[in-house]
């Protein structure tokens, strides 16, 4: 019987999930500062929405997607990246017609890839991501920078790089790719077999290749900035301007090429420079799309965005040791004593819950010590004691956690009192 965790996936539990909630709301937080609207996609699309998009040449098409068949003979694909996905539902639903231009999005959600799991590598991860799409002036591109770098600052993540490179417009690439094929043809023999298959197909990938990184032609590979044309230097040039202008720093790096076929123009990376990383420093990747919506039926679209990965965002967090996740507390415990007092709690701790006080109670039939011990794990403000004699008198011992103080309630007024005491008071 086969019942462990699947590999490459992770159970969150309660004491983790609360630096996800933490993440998840920051970058949540500024994404709204830069005025981006939450999309949801579907976990899983039509095999063909990656196809056309994410390249038929990449590692991710080629080994690495979840693709299976419905019982209705479907050729679906669980996602493996948010861009094809918010790209097909930005045709679908004809985003491109809103008055509100260009069309910027941000989601999060499980993505899926089939590869071999290792730290910061995982098969089920979850990726937040932002897209802006309907714009092809350069200030959107360092928008998104600054938007990426934002979501680190925030979480408190300081020692991180931005990579930037350009990929060029079409004209630009294809002379690169030329240069290329000329630059690796003579020995392709040297290269692992998903190599000598790229290089007429997109030698581009070659320089992503994770088998023959170390073969000597690589470092020495032309640079496509020097293939750059007039057009797309300049609108290099000015994404470096503006990212200069903001004062946001970044290194060019000329061999950044991104897994995936999509890019155009600007491409980049955010690295981790902390210690205590593996082998896998890329904390963030994205870069400008122009013909993922036209692939995907819909008109000539320019876009940009990033997906990160929270898994990788909490590897640098713990490396600069910024984790510390405090205990939650609750507002208020009830010790419950003696039958009646217990069916009584129970309507008392749904009042509680009603007006909006965290609440819980014990469920085991623990002894008064063991229901003082609960609440005190639970770091419970306020502890209320019903016992026989309270419910007969139609009153309740409150106890202040933090101050020792005790008094009777009526109960009537308990809910009222605790609420007043949370606002004002010095355990607030
Ligand atoms: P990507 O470079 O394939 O780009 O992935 C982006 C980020 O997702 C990586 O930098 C990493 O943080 C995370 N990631 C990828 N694979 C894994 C994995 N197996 N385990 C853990 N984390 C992982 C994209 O997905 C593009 N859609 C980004 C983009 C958005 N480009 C434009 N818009």
């Amino acid at each position: 019987m086969n019942i462990q965790i699947p590999r490459g996936t992770q159970d969150i539990l309660p004491g983790e999930s609360e630096i996800w909630q933490f993440i998840e709301a920051k970058a949540q937080e500024v994404c709204r500062r830069y005025n981006f609207r939450e999309i949801r996609t579907p976990i899983f699309e039509h095999t063909e929405v990656f196809t056309r998009t994410v390249g038929d040449t990449t590692d991710i098409v080629q080994k690495e997607m979840y693709t299976f068949k419905d019982r209705g003979n479907r050729d679906l694909t669980l996602r493996p990246e948010g861009t094809a996905s918010v790209a097909r539902s930005y045709v679908q639903h004809k985003l491109f017609g809103q008055a509100a231009q260009p069309t910027k999005l941000f989601y999060h959600g499980p993505m899926f890839r089939y590869e071999r799991p290792q730290s910061g590598r995982m098969r089920q991860f979850v990726q937040f991501g932002v897209e802006a799409m309907g714009s092809a002036d350069p200030a959107i591109d360092a928008e998104v920078l600054a938007l990426v770098m934002d979501i680190y600052k925030e979480v408190g993540i300081t020692n991180t790089k931005l990579v930037l490179n350009s990929l060029g417009d079409k004209e630009s690439r294809e002379a690169h790719r030329q240069a290329l094929i000329n630059h690796f043809k003579p020995s392709i023999h040297e290269f692992c077999g998903d190599c000598q298959m790229r290089l007429e197909k997109n030698p581009l990938r070659i320089l992503d290749c994770k088998k023959d990184r170390e073969h000597p032609l690589m470092s020495t590979a032309p640079s496509i900035l020097d293939y750059l044309n007039e057009e797309s230097r300049a609108y290099f040039e000015q994404v470096k301007a503006h990212l200069d202008r903001i004062g946001l720093p970044y290194v060019i790096d000329p061999t950044l090429v991104r897994g995936l076929d999509y890019y155009y123009h600007t491409a980049f990376e955010v690295m981790a420079e902390g210690e205590g990383f593996g082998a896998i420093t890329t904390l963030c990747g994205g870069g400008r799309y122009d013909g993922l919506v036209q692939e995907l039926g819909g008109p000539s679209t320019p876009g940009i965005g990033f997906a990160f990965s929270i898994e990788r965002l909490i590897m640098a967090l713990k490396a600069e040791n910024l984790v510390s996740v405090e205990e939650p507390s609750i507002d208020c415990y009830l010790v419950a004593l003696g039958e009646e007092a217990k069916s009584a709690s129970v309507e008392l701790l749904y009042k509680l819950r009603q007006a909006g006080i965290v609440a819980d109670k014990d469920y085991l039939d623990k002894k008064m010590k063991g229901q003082f011990k609960a609440a005190d794990r639970l770091n419970a403000k306020f502890t209320a004691v019903l016992g026989e004699n309270e419910l007969n008198e139609n009153r309740i011992e409150v106890k202040n956690m933090e101050t020792g103080e005790q008094v009777s309630q009526p109960l009537a007024e308990f809910v009222d009192y605790i609420k007043r005491e949370l606002k004002g008071g010095q355990a607030g």
